[in-house]
């Protein structure tokens, strides 16, 4: 049997940044094992559209627009599920951007934009919504990383940092949550074709030739995964054999020879020469 709880009417996985790429996907998988979902993003519109499109498989699926730069916005979303009548059983923290470019030539405002929505949401949710889960007895957390996390990233530094601390504070929540009947996940995808690199501020060839094509996947396939390794209880998921290899390799790659490395390829670096 799965980890996962089991649906019903008034439960609920809360989707952040499901509006577009893996976070929409996730919400079409989770709906898919007969999961009713809430939709979080700032694009109210298009989480309507998936939203409309969810409920027609007869699970409910609602929109909760919220910023989740802003901490006020942040405080209130656990309670605005709760005026919906749903319990959340499942939470996954997936909305994430990066910045582009040497810090030394950053946007603050931009910078700590990212820590906001990167670091400090994730904080946030996960500890106004695991209490409630670990009293119940039941309950689900993934949080969404990526292989940068497993290596420093000159070019985007804030990124990779922010993806490290996603990392180290999910597999901490694991081992802290043993025995409650609530598991924690960290999900760290290579490259995936999504909105991320144009938001992030990569050209179409940068962003397609930043990474050899081969460590690239789709999103509904690392949704899957991720939702698959939720279920299975595991503290880590990092889809595809490949990206394993490679992150294994950055891992563990010493840093004196990998940041010059980096530093010396990455299209974020190259631009500022
Ligand atoms: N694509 C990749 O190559 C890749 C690789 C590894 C990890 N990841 C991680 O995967 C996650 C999903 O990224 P993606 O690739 O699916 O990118 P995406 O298509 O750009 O989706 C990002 C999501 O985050 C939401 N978001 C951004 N700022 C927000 C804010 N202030 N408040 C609420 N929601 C906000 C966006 O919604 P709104 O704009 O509507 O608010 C959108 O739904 C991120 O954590 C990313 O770091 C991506």
């Amino acid at each position: 049997m799965g980890k996962l709880p089991t649906p019903g009417p008034d439960r609920t996985a809360v989707v952040t940044g499901a509006s577009s790429g893996i976070g929409e996907q996730f919400a079409r998988e989770l709906v898919r094992r007969g999961y009713g979902v809430s939709l979080v993003a700032r694009s109210a519109d298009k989480l309507r559209r998936l939203a409309d499109e969810l409920r027609a498989t007869g699970v409910h699926a609602e929109v909760v627009p919220a910023d989740l730069a802003d901490r006020a916005a942040r405080a209130a979303l656990p309670g605005r599920i709760a005026e919906l009548g749903r319990t959340v059983d499942i939470l996954i923290n997936n909305a994430g951007l990066s910045t582009l470019g040497p810090v030394h030539r950053a946007d603050v405002t931009a910078e700590l934009n990212l820590v906001e929505i990167d670091i400090a949401a994730v904080v946030d949710l996960c500890s106004r919504v695991l209490p409630g889960m670990v009293d119940r007895g039941r309950g689900a957390v993934l949080n969404v990383a990526s292989t940068a996390g497993y290596q420093p990233l000159p070019g985007q530094a804030a990124y990779s940092a922010a993806k490290a601390f996603v990392l180290s504070y999910t597999q901490s929540l694991a081992g802290e949550l043993r025995g409650t009947g609530v598991t924690a996940t960290v999900l760290c995808p290579g490259p995936v074709a999504t909105n991320f690199a144009d938001t992030a501020g990569f050209t179409p060839s940068e962003a397609e030739t930043a990474l050899p094509r081969i460590l690239w996947q789709d999103a509904d396939v690392v949704a899957r995964a991720g939702i698959d390794g939720l279920d299975q209880g595991r503290m880590v998921v990092i889809p595809g054999a490949l990206n394993r290899i490679s992150a294994g390799v950055a891992w563990l790659a010493p840093r004196r020879v990998l940041v010059p490395v980096v530093a010396r390829q990455h299209p974020g670096m190259r631009r500022e020469r």
